[in-house]
């Protein structure tokens, strides 16, 4: 088979930036530009959000306004707003946010994960039993990471088999979806091949989402490769805005302006309206003060000026 054949029609993009893109900023960013970040990226299409993180304001001080942002979003029909929950106490304020879902995140390296939720692997996810089945109860909807799937900071190489098993228990455990991540954006194609192999050996293909940080510019070519493997959720950051606080030299997400502008000029929808969705790259870089990354938020959409 020719590389390319084989190509999905739609794709549903998973929308990172007021979270994993905002996490690593120093500066505290005001509540009410988020929440104006949200909005953009709404009015530009987006339809699958995660807007803050419900964890330790002493461990990640920027999501410490987690709670109002949650509040204060517009709720609008056919959108789903999603925030990142380490343990019961996260689930009881976005459950008392009104958020409809959480996602839940373990390492597939030991220190990672230790550096991330001061627990081991195992540990984690025993709290998870305690947080998934009452999100489930409640009419929430549960979505699963496996961070460092692609290597780690502190550990160097990570064995898939590792993370497959996480997955396991997560999608045993309730999640609609696991969300595979080159957490410090060290992954290459035929590797990305080899673990997505080894995932559709037991996991079907819509349970698969790939979250890619574009540290060495990769990002794109991994989602190559899924997409012909039958992925078709991706997880990006407008402008290409973000990185982990624990995960030393990690840069931010693929910038969902290079994936939405890679898979309309292939013919895939999105339902995204690009024009909007650069505008919303606009907003980003003004509320952080600088510009960003992302290759189409830098050169813009169309190479002809008139
Ligand atoms: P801990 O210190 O082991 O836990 O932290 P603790 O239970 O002893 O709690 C410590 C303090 O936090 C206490 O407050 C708790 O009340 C409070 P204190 O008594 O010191 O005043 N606390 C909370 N506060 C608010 N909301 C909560 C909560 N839980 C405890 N839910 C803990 C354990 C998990 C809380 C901590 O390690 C933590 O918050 N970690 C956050 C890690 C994080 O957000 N990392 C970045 C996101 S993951 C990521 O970016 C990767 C991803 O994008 C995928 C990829 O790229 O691969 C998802
Ligand atoms: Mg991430």
């Amino acid at each position: 088979m020719a590389l390319l054949d084989s190509l999905p029609d739609a794709v549903s993009v998973y929308e990172v930036s007021p979270r994993d893109g905002l996490q690593n900023e120093a500066a505290q960013v005001a509540t009410h530009a988020k929440v104006r970040l949200i909005e953009a990226l709404m009015d530009a299409g987006l339809r699958r959000i995660e807007i803050a993180s419900f964890v330790s304001a002493t461990w990640v001080p920027q999501m410490a306004d987690a709670d109002q942002v949650a509040r204060l979003v517009p709720p609008s029909d056919g959108v789903r707003f999603s925030a990142l929950c380490p343990n019961r106490r996260g689930l009881d304020r976005a459950q008392r946010a009104g958020v409809s879902e959480i996602a839940v995140f373990v390492s597939a390296s030991e220190t990672h994960n230790r550096k991330n939720v001061n627990k081991s692997i195992a540990r984690t996810l025993k709290t998870f039993e305690g947080v998934i089945g009452p999100a489930l109860d409640s009419g929430m909807t549960v979505r699963g990471y496996v961070s460092t799937m692609w290597g780690c900071p502190y550990e160097g190489e990570v064995d898939p088999q590792v993370g497959l098993q996480i997955a396991r228990a997560l999608l045993d455990q309730g999640c609609y979806q696991v969300s595979l991540g080159d957490t410090i954006g060290v992954g290459t194609p035929l590797q990305t091949r080899r673990i997505l192999e080894l995932f559709f050996r037991e996991v079907p293909a819509h349970a698969v989402a790939l979250h890619l940080h574009d540290t060495r510019g990769t990002a794109l070519a991994n989602v190559l490769v899924g997409l012909e493997m039958g992925v078709t959720t991706f997880d990006t950051s407008v402008g290409g805005l973000g990185g982990c606080p624990f995960a030393p030299g990690a840069a931010g997400n693929l910038a969902t302006e290079d994936l939405v502008y890679a898979l309309h000029g292939m013919g895939i929808d999105t339902g995204i309206n690009l024009d909007r969705l650069w505008q919303a790259g606009q907003v980003a870089s003004a509320i952080v003060g600088r510009d960003l990354p992302g290759k189409v938020h830098r050169a813009g959409i169309r190479a002809l000026s008139r």
